[in-house]
């Protein structure tokens, strides 16, 4: 049996929005968005209901009247579904529940749903369950025969229906193991990061806004056949793969979850896998949709989630300007030029360019690193190769009994050379 949220392809989903009257087009833009999140769980959205108030309805969200104007519209329509924009309080799913004749999702039970379905590794799996169990919990309360109705409307393909009709105790004990399972997973992960690390490779990670090209770009800087599309996450499970830069160096590359305004908390916590790879990657590619209207707000956005990753995250931050074969050069671009002098301009999917891209990180490592000044002997023949495979070497002099050598290079591997530093 399908028990995700939307069930089958081209869904008829209804969006409930409210416009608080906050400053700006904030409610355009959110309700564009949920729009493109219905999309990508692949539903059809027929309809619109937005309603300005001041705050929240306790009981229904929206107003009563605009409930019985929602019902009104589900039939006309044939709607199966209304999505709202915000997460809903247990109560709200409840009344709304009893006042309309379709599933009642909201926002947060819809970006669990998509994560759901698209997570692709074993601990990624685990953690969007986790994520959705944590969401269902207090969800739980009261609900009595609602349960399985709500277990089937709300992303549940991770716990299954039949997990939703038992009790608490079941799903805390899940809980826990899911949590057991994935430290153990994650166990794992932190063996793989030591490993890269003693191996001397620059890790790189790509961070976004979902939908910017995060994938495209690996898989032009690496040739890996990543899944892209024209969807939101596509990708959720950091992807490592090795690529070189120029000059040969090679470095690893990965790819990570997109970021998007009001991710669910729930998921915030639970894609600590994600976030593992940020804190501990060399240097950050944030990529940014160029074509996109709100590129700026969304280098905010992302720019937010880092700096609770890693307060100081902009040491090590390349702003990539992606999609440019979409804009016009001008003053758009000029500006941003400006504002952002080490920044990048690229398009991922016609190649251009990438070098540049790479002469970029290239100075930044080169940046992080410290020089070295040594006499090396001919008989280090291993190190030296080290050297020339890791570190940016300015200048070689072949001495009859040592190499003079002048190179850039990170501390672990300056450490190598100790005992060869020209006195
Ligand atoms: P998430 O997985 O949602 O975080 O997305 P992502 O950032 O990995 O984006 P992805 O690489 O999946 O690309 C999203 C869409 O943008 C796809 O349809 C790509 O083909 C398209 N795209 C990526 N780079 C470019 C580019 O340089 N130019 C144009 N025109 N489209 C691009």
């Amino acid at each position: 049996m399908e028990d995700n949220l939307i069930n089958k392809e081209n869904e008829k989903a209804i969006l409930v929005g409210l416009d608080l009257g906050a400053v700006g087009d904030d409610f355009e833009r959110s309700l564009e968005e949920l729009a493109l999140l219905a999309d990508t769980a692949g539903a059809d959205v027929v309809d619109r209901v937005v309603q300005n108030r001041n705050s929240p309805d306790k009981t229904y969200y929206i107003g009563k009247g605009k409930v019985e104007e929602l019902a009104a519209s589900i039939k006309m329509r044939d709607a199966d579904l209304v999505i709202f924009n915000d997460e809903l309080s247990p109560s709200q799913i409840r009344n709304l529940d009893r006042m309309i004749e379709a599933k009642v999702i909201d926002r947060t039970a819809l970006i669990l749903d998509i994560f759901a379905r698209r997570a692709l590794s074993k601990e990624g799996k685990h953690q969007v369950e986790l994520a959705q169990l944590h969401y269902l919990l207090p969800r739980l309360i009261g609900l009595g025969n609602q349960l399985s109705r709500l277990g089937g409307g709300i992303g549940t393909r991770g716990p299954g229906e039949t997990q939703l009709e038992v009790d608490r105790r079941v799903i805390r004990k899940r809980i826990s193991d899911l949590k057991k399972e994935i430290l153990l997973l994650r166990k794992h992960r932190s063996l793989h990061r030591q490993r890269r690390k003693r191996n001397q490779c620059h890790v790189i990670s790509l961070v976004g806004y979902t939908n910017a090209g995060k994938s495209t770009l690996l898989n032009a800087l690496t040739g890996a056949d990543l899944y892209t599309e024209d969807k939101l996450f596509a990708t959720l499970d950091p992807t490592v793969r090795r690529g070189s830069l120029n000059g040969g160096q090679v470095a690893l590359f990965t790819d990570t979850v997109g970021f998007i305004e009001k991710l669910p908390k729930q998921l915030v916590t639970a894609f600590q896998a994600t976030l593992e790879e940020i804190a501990a990657a060399d240097i950050l590619l944030h990529v940014v949709d160029i074509s996109h209207k709100d590129h700026l707000r969304q280098i905010r956005v992302v720019r937010e989630h880092l700096s609770k990753i890693d307060p100081d995250y902009y040491m090590r931050e390349i702003l990539v300007f992606n999609k440019v074969d979409r804009v016009e050069e001008g003053a758009d671009t000029l500006y941003l030029a400006r504002e952002f002098p080490s920044s990048v301009f690229i398009s991922a999917l016609e190649n251009k360019g990438l070098e540049e891209l790479k002469e970029q990180i290239i100075t930044f490592i080169r940046e992080q690193r410290s020089a070295i000044h040594i006499y090396l002997p001919y008989s280090e023949g291993k190190l030296l190769s080290q050297l020339q495979e890791q570190g940016d070497i300015a200048s070689i002099e072949y001495k009859p009994d040592y190499l003079e050598i002048k190179a850039a290079v990170n501390a672990d591997l300056a450490r190598k050379f100790d005992n060869y530093i020209k006195p």
